[in-house]
């Protein structure tokens, strides 16, 4: 492409953005470039909308030096370079909605650079694209061009900049760790990766930076962070990818007070809320009592409530025999001003349980027939309103299971689904501290413990020679040294205060089910780093994705990716994972046994 010397003042080929042509500079030559977003022929006269991330901006023709058939060579996504005049738009042209709308380009002389294929262009990027998902994957790069994903990744930069900054004036350094390395357990499957010089051994891609990030700490690197990637094969949801930022942090002799502050300033930051910004806490006992999850979003009420004993001696022979169990049987009270049910909504709430083991959900309606009415006593009835603090008519709905985890998942995912479909949820975000998770979960099926946050944990100190006594009903009821950051319902980042001793750290792979030969295998040279001197540390990480999807005010955690995967953990537009070729497979030693 040949441009004139004096208009590459930048080493640019363009004077100015499509976007920044305003009436100040009317009389001005510019060289401007872009894709064309539109093109006119009003009897002669020719006018195109030139299109880049910053604007539109208005060509006219009337000065045009070249040959007007060039205009039909420029379809629609073709990109061209336009040198002109900046000239005001008579009074009848002018579009006050367009921020350059009161001035156009006449243009001397155009180039087409790029002839875009409108024939089988798959959707046109801007205004309501009209388009399914599948295709904006496949063609990603087109619908990058939408204003709105460039301004998500514009959004995005800003957000790692700023995150960048603060920690750097608290003093921290950022630290690359590798991406080929060794399982690192975040309670997900490791991607792998086979080694050809290692025959038959494989990397594992980091789940997160765990252990090397303690591993610095053990190094003496103080004040770590990191904007890192993290790989996890697991099951994709909206705010899942399998392979995810975070913004890592990790602090030697920090006490959890001092990861709190630190966290409330970096999100005071990037939320520009006020300085003091201090965050509500809640525990985790509190959080599932009340919300039937550890990340509630706390924007609107409809709380549950524990109704177990009121069914004790029911008529309602379903409710009786969970109460029996020992199960639990949670209700919740909708108020008649925030909505009424009919009998489709009521029935419809079964599809709103069914994904997390429910298999419906009872109601009870205040003043009319329907639901288990016919099982409630209105001493029953008065019951519930005192327990549910319900005042007025209203609906209840119920949640019964003898697995106390069903419960809360169906009435947390009904609660979620009511706030939306009743409007309930005001706009803004509510941030929480939940704290005092339990430090194990207790499989009663394969009868072993499972960490509840990751193996590095560490319990309460005044907790320590009750976890190292190791007895099952003491374990169960330790809590962990850990934190999670939850805003709107979603879970922001998570961290804790680890494990620094040795005898700590070989009892909790000892309690998770690990043979010393195991343990060792896996994290031996984690466990021998401590011991020779561990400064106590803790840390954090957010997800950084989800900050951006926060921010950004979309629930697709496909919006804030230049690059993202679909749920089935591909790439549309690469089409990764793919076949290796024969060739690979055989200098990997590998062979597959079945497609
Ligand atoms: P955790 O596993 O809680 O902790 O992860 C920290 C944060 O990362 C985000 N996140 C994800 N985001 C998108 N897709 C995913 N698949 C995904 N998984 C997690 C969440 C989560 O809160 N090493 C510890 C941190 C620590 O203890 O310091 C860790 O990774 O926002």
């Amino acid at each position: 492409m040949e441009s004139k010397q004096s208009e590459i003042k930048t080493g640019l080929m363009r004077t100015h953005h499509c976007g920044e042509i305003r009436t100040s500079d009317i009389g001005k030559d510019v060289v401007v470039a872009g894709w064309v977003n539109k093109s006119r022929d009003l009897g002669g006269l020719h006018f195109m909308d030139l299109r880049d991330k910053y604007g539109l901006t208005q060509l006219g023709f009337e000065e045009f030096k070249g040959d007007l058939s060039i205009l039909k060579k420029c379809a629609l996504e073709s990109v061209v370079l336009a040198r002109g005049k900046v000239r005001a738009r008579p009074d009848s042209a002018k579009n006050t909605k367009m921020e350059t709308g009161e001035v156009e380009v006449q243009v001397s002389e155009l180039e087409l650079l790029s002839q875009s294929d409108i024939n089988t262009i798959p959707f046109l990027p801007y205004g309501s694209v009209d388009a399914t998902e599948d295709l904006r994957l496949k063609y990603r790069y087109l619908d990058l061009r939408t204003q709105r994903l460039q301004e998500i990744l514009k959004l995005r930069s800003n957000v790692t900049t700023k995150v960048r900054n603060i920690l750097a004036n608290e003093g921290f350094i950022e630290v690359e760790t590798p991406i080929l390395y060794k399982s690192t357990p975040e309670g997900a499957r490791d991607y792998i990766v086979p080694s050809r010089v290692h025959p038959g051994e494989v990397y594992a891609l980091p789940q997160s930076p765990q252990t090397l990030k303690q591993l610095l700490m053990i190094g003496g690197t103080d004040k770590y962070f990191q904007i890192c990637r993290c790989f996890r094969d697991e099951d994709l949801r909206a705010d899942r990818q399998p392979e995810f930022s975070q913004i890592d942090i990790e602090v030697s002799f920090s006490t959890p007070e001092y990861i709190k502050k630190l966290v409330e300033r970096i999100i005071a930051g990037l939320f520009k809320l006020p300085e003091d910004f201090t965050m509500r806490t809640m525990s985790y006992q509190e959080a599932m009592a009340d919300w039937g999850s550890d990340k509630p979003d706390v924007r609107f009420g409809l709380k549950h409530y524990d109704v177990t004993s009121l069914f004790n001696d029911s008529e309602f022979a379903v409710f009786r025999s969970v109460a029996d169990a020992k199960g639990l049987i949670k209700a919740s009270f909708v108020p008649s001003e925030n909505g009424s049910f009919s009998r489709k909504d009521t029935d419809g709430f079964t599809d709103v349980v069914k994904p997390h083991g429910g298999k419906g959900v009872a109601f009870l309606k205040t003043d009319a027939e329907g639901g288990i009415k016919k099982f409630v006593s209105d001493e029953l009835k008065q019951k519930l309103m005192q327990t549910c603090e319900a005042t007025g008519e209203g609906t209840f709905f119920f949640f019964a299971d003898a697995n106390a985890e069903t419960v809360h998942s169906c009435a947390d995912a009904l609660r979620r689904h009511l706030g939306k479909k009743l409007e309930l949820i005001k706009e803004g975000y509510e941030f929480l501290w939940v704290y005092d998770f339990p430090l194990l979960e207790w499989d009663g099926e394969l009868k072993r413990f499972f960490a509840k946050h990751h193996p590095f944990t560490s319990p309460k100190p005044e907790q320590f020679e009750t976890f190292l006594k190791g007895h099952v009903e003491d374990l169960k009821k330790l809590n962990a040294n850990a934190y999670d950051v939850v805003c709107n319902g979603y879970e922001l980042g998570g961290g804790s205060i680890r494990i620094f001793r040795k005898d700590i750290q070989d009892k909790m792979f000892e309690i998770l089910g690990f043979t010393p030969e195991d343990a060792k295998k896996q994290f031996g040279f984690f466990v021998e780093a401590l011991k020779y001197g561990v400064p106590p540390h803790g840390g954090l990480a957010f997800g950084l994705d989800r900050i951006v999807m926060m921010l950004a005010k979309t629930e697709s955690i496909r919006d804030v990716i230049a690059f993202p995967k679909t749920t089935a953990a591909s790439d549309l537009m690469a089409h990764a994972p793919s076949v290796p070729s024969k060739e690979q497979l055989k200098e990997l030693h590998m062979e597959f046994t079945k497609k």
